[in-house]
């Protein structure tokens, strides 16, 4: 469906003219390597799951928590979520989470699943939105130190939803044009420079061989890799001693890259979470929430 010109225009940030076109491939990683995962971060990760003894990951018990929450009548409308539509229709979560993100017809918007429940939260349970960015999606450390353990609403309720998907692989699919622009421009904030350091994702995840303070990077383009790291999130963070999402993620290395906050539910957030999405679709890894992180 994608012409290849368009992609590498993508991948390079700017229309290109053809003469700059062998400059881009060589500057950028392949957006489509052979399935080959990276060694020194498979290792590296398969250590982090297995300081969790026998499968006992603490974050377990925010699956039951998330249940509770998504079960229990709050906000001015005094309504529970179990009638909100994660794509596969009002109430249904089994295998939701594995075709997020998608287009949500109500909304006109392409959303994954953090921005889903703030919509239900809007919606069924009354909350107005400041409630929301106030209390449900606050940053999630307070401290700049980064000891902070507080979790929040929307990571619980986020576990307890993407676990319904345990045991499939991802299948988000570009299945109409606001799918494809969402990955395209996912796929344009994986490969451009941005910001004071002229970095990219591409930078730190697009190579199989990066470290960073002595941490093996996941290469993201890496269909195995990327499976691996998406069917993780939400993840149980031991520095942090809480459950971290998707966009959490998303968010700390862009701020790393010292770019502006990366608003949950934005497009932005959207976009590359459906970029990453897709390449984990290609791989045959399961989901399996709640994943474990070291630190972050
Ligand atoms: C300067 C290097 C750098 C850049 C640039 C960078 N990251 Fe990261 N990324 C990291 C580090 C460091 C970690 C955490 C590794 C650890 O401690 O487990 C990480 C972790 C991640 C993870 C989770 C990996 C896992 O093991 O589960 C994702 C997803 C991710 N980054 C996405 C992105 C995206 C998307 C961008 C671009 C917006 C980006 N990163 C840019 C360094 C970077």
């Amino acid at each position: 469906m994608m012409r290849s010109k368009t992609k590498i225009a993508a991948a390079c940030g700017f229309t290109l003219l053809a003469a700059a076109l062998p400059v881009c491939l060589a500057a950028n990683p392949a957006a489509n390597p052979v399935n080959q995962g990276n060694d020194d971060y498979v290792e590296y990760q398969n250590n982090v799951d297995a300081s969790l003894a026998d499968g006992a990951n603490p974050g377990a018990f925010t699956v039951d928590d998330g249940k509770a929450l998504f079960l229990k009548p709050r906000g001015p409308k005094h309504k529970d979520l179990s009638t909100c539509d994660f794509g596969l229709g009002p109430g249904v979560l089994k295998g939701a989470y594995a075709q997020l993100p998608r287009y949500f017809k109500d909304t006109g918007r392409v959303q994954g699943l953090e921005g889903r429940l703030m919509t239900c939260m809007t919606t069924i349970q009354g909350y107005p939105e400041a409630d929301i960015k106030s209390k449900f999606m606050m940053p999630e450390y307070k401290t700049s130190d980064e000891g902070d353990s507080s979790g929040s609403d929307l990571a619980t309720l986020a576990t307890y939803i993407a676990a319904q998907s345990n045991g499939l692989t991802f299948d988000t699919q570009i299945n109409n044009p606001q799918m494809e622009k969402a990955y395209h421009l996912g796929e344009y904030m994986f490969f451009h420079r941005w910001g004071e350091m002229d970095l990219n994702c591409a930078t730190c995840h697009g190579y199989n061989d990066r470290t960073v303070r002595g941490v093996p990077l996941p290469n993201l383009l890496d269909t195995h890799t990327a499976g691996m790291v998406m069917t993780a999130f939400p993840a149980y963070v031991i520095k942090d001693g809480t459950m971290r999402t998707q966009w959490w993620r998303n968010e700390r290395c862009v701020m790393a890259m010292r770019l502006p906050w990366l608003k949950i539910d934005s497009d932005l957030d959207n976009a590359l979470t459906t970029f990453m999405r897709v390449q984990a679709s290609k791989s045959d890894v399961k989901i399996n929430i709640p994943g474990s992180k070291a630190r972050a």
